[in-house]
């Protein structure tokens, strides 16, 4: 007996370990995750995960030289634009490549001689707003290589601003805010002369959100500019945080910065084209068809549209579905591969140049 009962001793207790240590696991995840849920609660936190405005990976911080990020010697512009509620936001302005071509070589450069080209530069080639992601700033790597290629393959010149709390901008980012900015870049341009018709907003992930806030606001006023570009969207916030299971747990009331592109459809009245690759693990490539659905028939997004959609498929490629809605062209590109920065891949900048007529402008 004795020798089958010592080994139990040690046994009993080992069990009453096991079942302490997991009680004290799981009281530990319920703390751990009411922690969480109330610290995501903060609005000051939902602030800082929503935009990701101060993580800057590269640190230092030389808009003046944008040379330092590959961009060739004055073809790019660093300068200040003023919001409708007198926020201060950082802003370049990067020469497409055939209007650059035409300023002397080498260029020797200062602010003052480079930014005097602007007005020219706005009448002889299309303009791209560029509304950038959240993290980091217009001087992003991933930023800068794209500018060298629209402005190359696409023939645009490009005006990349930082939302407020964004890089050298003031003030702290919300909704309402980084719309002002985006208007201040656009109202910019069409100080500087640019005709809104040669005008394009493209948006990028959180970018698309601030796309779609400007581009119904100019729909609502009548200002008729060249196109809205969403590469990489999400049709609403609530849409892409409910995706995340512990996210999906949040009380929703609590969030702060409730961008909904979907509920905008309705005022954006240009082309449109929405861009989204299907092995995007940030942002999931069904925010893009509910968004395409929506332009197509804006009063039953969910419905199966009444319109004629027309659709290609590229095999090792993706899709492309097009369609006419109220006399504008409807688009949507799908593409087997690209991840999050979709931006970089040829054929969506091909796109974006035969859709918005920029390549016929190069000639
Ligand atoms: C912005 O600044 C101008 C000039 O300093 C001033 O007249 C205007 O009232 C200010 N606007 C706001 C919204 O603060
Ligand atoms: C589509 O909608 C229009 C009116 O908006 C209607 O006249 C037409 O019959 C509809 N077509 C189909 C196929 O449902």
């Amino acid at each position: 007996m004795k020798a089958i009962l010592e080994p139990e001793k040690p046994q009993q207790a080992g069990s009453k370990d096991v079942f302490a240590v997991a009680r004290r696991a799981a009281v530990g995840l319920i703390i751990a995750y009411v922690a969480v849920i109330l610290f995501i609660m903060l609005p000051a936190i939902q602030t800082y995960t929503i935009y990701a405005h101060h993580i800057d990976v590269w640190g230092f911080k030389k808009f003046e030289h944008p040379e330092h990020y590959g961009l060739a010697p004055g073809k790019t512009v660093n300068m200040k634009l003023t919001s409708s509620d007198n926020t201060t936001i950082g802003a370049w302005f990067i020469f497409s490549d055939p209007f650059y071509r035409t300023l002397p070589h080498p260029h020797l450069h200062t602010h003052a001689t480079s930014s005097k080209h602007i007005p020219e530069a706005v009448g002889t080639t299309p303009t791209i707003l560029f509304l950038h992601g959240n993290t980091g700033t217009r001087a992003h790597k991933l930023r800068t290589v794209l500018y060298s290629s629209l402005t190359a393959r696409l023939g645009a010149n490009i005006l990349a601003i930082d939302y407020r709390g964004f890089g050298d901008s003031s003030g702290h980012p919300s909704v309402q805010g980084v719309g002002r900015d985006a208007r201040a870049g656009f109202d910019y341009l069409v100080q500087q002369g640019a005709k809104p018709q040669d005008i394009l907003i493209v948006g990028h992930s959180l970018g698309t959100a601030v796309a779609g806030l400007l581009a119904s606001e100019l729909g609502r006023e009548n200002v008729h500019f060249r196109g809205v570009v969403l590469m990489s969207p999400f049709s609403s916030i609530r849409t892409l945080l409910d995706q995340y299971y512990l996210l999906g747990c949040l009380p929703l009331w609590s969030l702060k910065h409730g961008f909904d592109t979907l509920s905008l459809v309705p005022d954006i009245k240009s082309d449109v084209l929405i861009a989204h690759a299907e092995d995007d693990w940030d942002i999931p490539h069904t925010h893009s068809s509910a968004l395409f659905n929506a332009f197509l028939d804006p009063s039953e997004p969910f419905a199966a549209p009444n319109t004629s959609v027309s659709t290609t498929h590229i095999s090792g490629y993706g899709s492309f579905s097009q369609a006419r809605v109220a006399n504008r062209n409807v688009a949507l590109l799908k593409t087997e591969r690209g991840g999050h920065d979709l931006g970089k891949v040829e054929g969506v900048q091909d796109t974006i140049g035969r859709l918005f007529g920029l390549y016929s402008a190069q000639r």
